[in-house]
């Protein structure tokens, strides 16, 4: 156990919408049941854009933002027993507790105690940040903050994995890769030879996308705003592409059009409520099955007419496509490192900065030039 405070680079964001500084940052020592890790990748997910941005969600700064990222143990605290320094872990935004009803649940990954909180920035033990400047506090991001060279999780919220796994890589298995990847495969699962949407081809939606292939859909419909993306959502296995901009009658009146009354399955990767709406709205009466995984802003509501589900239409919701962390994800790894899975991540990766530039993964994601940007914690 290690009782030193850390001085480490982190990527401080101040103010809503401005660059982040990157700077020393002091990172106090894991408490009960937490663990202070060594970042060496990290990515950047949507979810991190919004909260930065802060739009249409609780303002709450400064803050240390990220939570897609693979580390290595540095130090644990009292009552860790099954981590240890050394050990290769990949954090996770959402807990899992192991005692909860929750957590006995075979179908639900919503822990009571370590579920997503993205409005609370302090550790749960003691309601205090770890991370602080000449001891003023800044504020944690969904328990995991790896926009850090250190940073401190609670032991609940990381996953063991394979040392030989290349952290560079299932990085991204740590929040959008295997959120869209089980939005399908758990919560949608489309049954061989059915037709799947998948609204919003970023990674968490192409990641559906590949969910979608791998369960053996006959037709994959991919629908998104900006039509560079249609060329890179080919190579994960879209059939077809629907662009809302292309058409002046509603996305899922189009999608009715081309299916004979819907689809059987739909993903929603986008956080815009209006594509909810229409994933809902495009699935077929009597079976169809619509999962939203966007994060809406604050404000928005769902508005539909009760018709539409008396007509056997189901509608379902997932955060981190229903997998435990630390049960489920250990083993995703094992199949993408067996080939199991038939899943390439590097196809996820479309471009990779050191961490001093990490402000340019910002600017490529919000451009919509990138899929998932690596920033390199050590060059
Ligand atoms: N539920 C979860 O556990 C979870 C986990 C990770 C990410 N997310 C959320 O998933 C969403 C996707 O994340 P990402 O990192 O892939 O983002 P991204 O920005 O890379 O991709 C989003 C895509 O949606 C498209 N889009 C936006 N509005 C649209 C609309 N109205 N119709 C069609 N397409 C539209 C964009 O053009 C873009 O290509 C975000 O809302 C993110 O916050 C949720
Ligand atoms: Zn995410
Ligand atoms: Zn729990």
């Amino acid at each position: 156990m290690s009782h030193w405070l850390y001085l480490v680079a982190a990527a401080v964001a101040w103010e809503a919408g401005k660059p982040l500084v990157i700077q020393e940052v002091e990172v106090a020592p894991p408490q009960k049941n937490e663990v202070r890790l060594r970042i060496l990748f990290t990515s950047l997910c949507h979810t991190d854009v919004y909260f930065w941005e802060a739009k249409g969600q609780t303002p709450l700064f400064p803050r240390i933002f990220g939570h897609e990222a693979g580390g290595i143990v540095e130090s644990v605290g009292e009552g860790v027993t099954d981590l240890q320094p050394g050990d290769h872990v990949l954090p996770v935004f959402t807990g899992e507790c192991g005692e909860c009803r929750h957590c006995h649940s075979e179908e639900s990954n919503m822990c009571d105690l370590l579920r997503i909180n993205t409005d609370r920035g302090v550790m749960i033990n003691d309601g205090q940040s770890r991370f602080s400047i000449n001891g003023k506090p800044i504020y944690h991001f969904v328990g995991t903050s790896t926009f850090s060279e250190y940073t401190v999780v609670h032991v609940g919220c990381l996953a063991k994995i394979n040392p030989a796994a290349p952290l560079d890589k299932v990085c991204v298995l740590s929040c959008g890769i295997s959120t869209g990847l089980g939005a399908t495969l758990n919560v949608a699962k489309p049954k061989k030879g059915q037709t799947v949407a998948v609204f919003g081809l970023g990674a968490v939606g192409l990641a559906a996308v590949e969910g979608a292939r791998i369960a053996g859909a006959s037709r994959i419909i991919g629908v998104d705003l900006n039509p560079v993306r249609f060329a890179e959502a080919k190579k994960f296995g879209c059939t077809e592409f629907v662009n809302p901009k292309d058409y002046d009658k509603p996305v899922q009146q189009v999608i009715a059009d081309m299916t004979d009354g819907g689809v059987d399955r739909s993903v929603e990767c986008t956080g815009s409520i209006q594509a909810m709406i229409s994933a809902f709205e495009c699935v077929h009466d009597g079976w169809g099955v619509a999962v939203l995984v966007g994060v809406p802003n604050k404000d928005d509501a769902f508005k539909t007419h009760p018709m539409n589900l008396l007509n056997e239409r189901t509608l379902k919701g997932t955060f981190f496509g229903n997998y435990k962390p630390r049960t489920d994800i250990p083993r995703v790894v094992e199949q993408y490192l067996n080939k199991e899975l038939d899943l390439e991540l590097e196809k996820f990766i479309t471009h990779s900065v050191p961490f001093s530039e990490i402000n340019k993964a910002f600017d490529y994601m919000l451009k919509g030039h990138s899929l998932r940007t690596i920033i390199r914690m050590e060059d």
